[in-house]
């Protein structure tokens, strides 16, 4: 007799989740083969660019945007909030030829070191990579030799992006903190 209610009971829910299941999971989510969207395999592209941070003169591209009451008495500037618009050229010189932008901000965000939290899109211009984008989003420890900055993601050809930017200043002017930085970037895309 229990072993007949048991086995009601469990027919009863089975039948109840034949009913009940699909409608909740299957109505906004499904699996998909990557063959739908195109995506064959995997490649692994090294990019290769300078970056220009140009705050003085007429036409600056980084542009202070915000700081805090303490930001001018801290030896880091923490607090300072920079909007920018940079060129990145292939060469060092920045009337050399320009691939992209690196459009984003930077902050300063250690009160014991100069180091700047980095969010920014590389949005490309040039050949095949027109309209494209890379996004980072890291740390970036700027009198350190080499930063290593996380790429988090991509549009266009660099859909599924993920890898990481090395940042190594090439020249900075103390007096205005203008700095021409390259930058090498590995990802992963398809
Ligand atoms: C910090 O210094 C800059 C120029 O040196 C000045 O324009 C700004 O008003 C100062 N900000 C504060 C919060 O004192
Ligand atoms: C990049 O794409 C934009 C928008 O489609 C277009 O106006 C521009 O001419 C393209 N540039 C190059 C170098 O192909």
């Amino acid at each position: 007799m229990a072993q007949t209610l048991i086995n009601l009971a469990l027919l009863y829910l089975f039948l109840f989740s034949l009913i009940v299941a699909p409608t909740k999971a299957d109505s906004f989510s499904r699996n998909l083969s990557p063959k739908t969207l195109g995506l064959k395999r995997e490649k692994l592209s090294h990019l290769h660019f300078y970056f220009h941070d140009t705050l003085s003169g007429e036409n600056p591209t980084a542009v202070p945007v915000a700081q805090a009451a303490m930001t001018n008495k801290s030896s880091t500037s923490f607090g300072l909030v920079v909007m920018i618009d940079n060129p990145l050229t292939v060469k060092p010189e920045v009337n050399s030829e320009q691939v992209g932008r690196a459009q984003g901000i930077y902050a300063s965000a250690s009160q014991s070191e100069v180091s700047f939290f980095m969010a920014f899109n590389l949005f490309f211009t040039e050949g095949k990579y027109n309209g494209s984008t890379l996004s980072l989003l890291g740390r970036n420890s700027i009198f350190s030799g080499i930063r290593e900055m996380p790429i988090v993601g991509g549009s266009g050809l660099f859909r599924f992006a993920r890898g990481y930017a090395k940042a190594k200043t090439y020249m900075v002017n103390l007096k205005t903190n203008d700095a021409i930085v390259e930058y090498n970037v590995y990802v992963f895309h398809y």
